[in-house]
């Protein structure tokens, strides 16, 4: 892409196909995908169990490879890479924000969102500052010293949250983040994750079965059978998000505030109604540095 697209767009997806062999039958899982980004986006991927979300996002975030196509993010093109460039590239660009959380359990809240940072090499002091920082953010400042089990899930998620955030990612991918979480505490966590990102003019991907927190996002992407049927554009001019409580903001680079493009002004779009969710089901813990999508389920994990 030219330098505007690539100042344009986030993340440019084009041809995007996986195909799963089993035995001699393909599954298709993404059967031709095209569709673009822009920096800024809280962009939400909607359909049913076994459309190829989760296929989508791995894909997105370099979790696995493609069988075809082109995945472009910050201009470079993810299908080309190596593991260890995969790696390198996802802990510079990319914060997870996982269905279970994934917190370890031993771990106070501020290690919890230490984390990520001792895999940039940064000294003890510095991440402790940066953990309390992004846990201000997300209003758990009495937490800190809490560990997972200590928590509620809601309480656990925005750890999970300040997790993503504290390594001030330009991307966040988020695989059913609220699908552990009651219909209330779901739509705290969601309005969180989606104005710290509009002021930090952060991206976000959050893949969804349910249609009306997929509402909620900028972008909706309609996926079925491995392929978009619909791409609707829903930036909110009125989105009732300021009413939030939170702590403040994190250290944002200027380049990355300054460049983030926003979208042509859309139709107002009305807030949906509060989605009806289960609640409470299959909340584990899984571990964080050993996780491997192949083998763990669909949650993508930091390498
Ligand atoms: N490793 C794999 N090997 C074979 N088939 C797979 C593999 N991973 C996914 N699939 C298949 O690809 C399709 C898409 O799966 P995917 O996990 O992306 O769906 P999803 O939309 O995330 O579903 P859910 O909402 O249940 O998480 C499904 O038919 C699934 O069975
Ligand atoms: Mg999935």
């Amino acid at each position: 892409m030219d330098k505007s697209e690539k100042k344009k767009y986030a993340i440019k997806v084009k041809n995007l196909y996986k195909i799963y062999m089993i035995g001699t039958n393909k599954v298709r899982a993404l059967n031709g995908v095209d569709f673009a980004i822009e920096k800024g986006t809280f962009c939400c991927i909607v359909g049913t169990s076994g459309s190829g979300k989760s296929t989508l996002l791995n894909m997105m975030a370099g979790l696995e490879p493609p069988t075809k196509g082109e995945i472009v993010i910050a201009g470079e093109h993810m299908e080309r890479k190596n593991e260890a460039q995969l790696v390198n590239f996802r802990q510079a660009h990319v914060g997870f924000i996982f269905q279970s959380y994934n917190l370890l359990p031993n771990m106070t809240a501020i290690e919890n969102i230490a984390l990520p940072l001792t895999f940039q090499g940064m000294d003890k002091a510095k991440r402790i500052k940066k953990a309390k920082k992004a846990l201000k953010l997300v209003g758990l400042q009495e937490f800190g010293n809490h560990r997972p089990g200590q928590m509620s899930g809601g309480q656990q998620q925005r750890v999970g949250i300040a997790r993503a955030l504290v390594v001030n990612p330009e991307i966040i991918f988020a695989d059913e983040p609220t699908g552990n979480l009651d219909s209330n505490t779901t739509l705290d966590v969601l309005k969180l994750i989606k104005k710290i990102v509009a002021e930090n003019k952060q991206t976000v991907v959050m893949v969804t079965h349910d249609n009306n927190l997929a509402s909620y996002g900028d972008m909706i992407i309609h996926i079925k059978d491995g392929k978009i049927t619909e791409i609707e554009q829903n930036r909110q001019v009125n989105d009732d998000l300021d009413n939030v409580e939170l702590g403040g903001t994190l250290d944002i680079p200027s380049e990355a505030s300054g460049e983030a493009a926003v979208s042509p002004s859309m139709e107002a779009a009305t807030i949906p109604a509060e989605p009806e969710m289960a609640s409470g089901q299959n909340i584990t813990v899984p571990e964080y540095e050993g996780y491997h999508p192949k083998t763990s389920g669909t949650d993508p994990g930091n390498a």
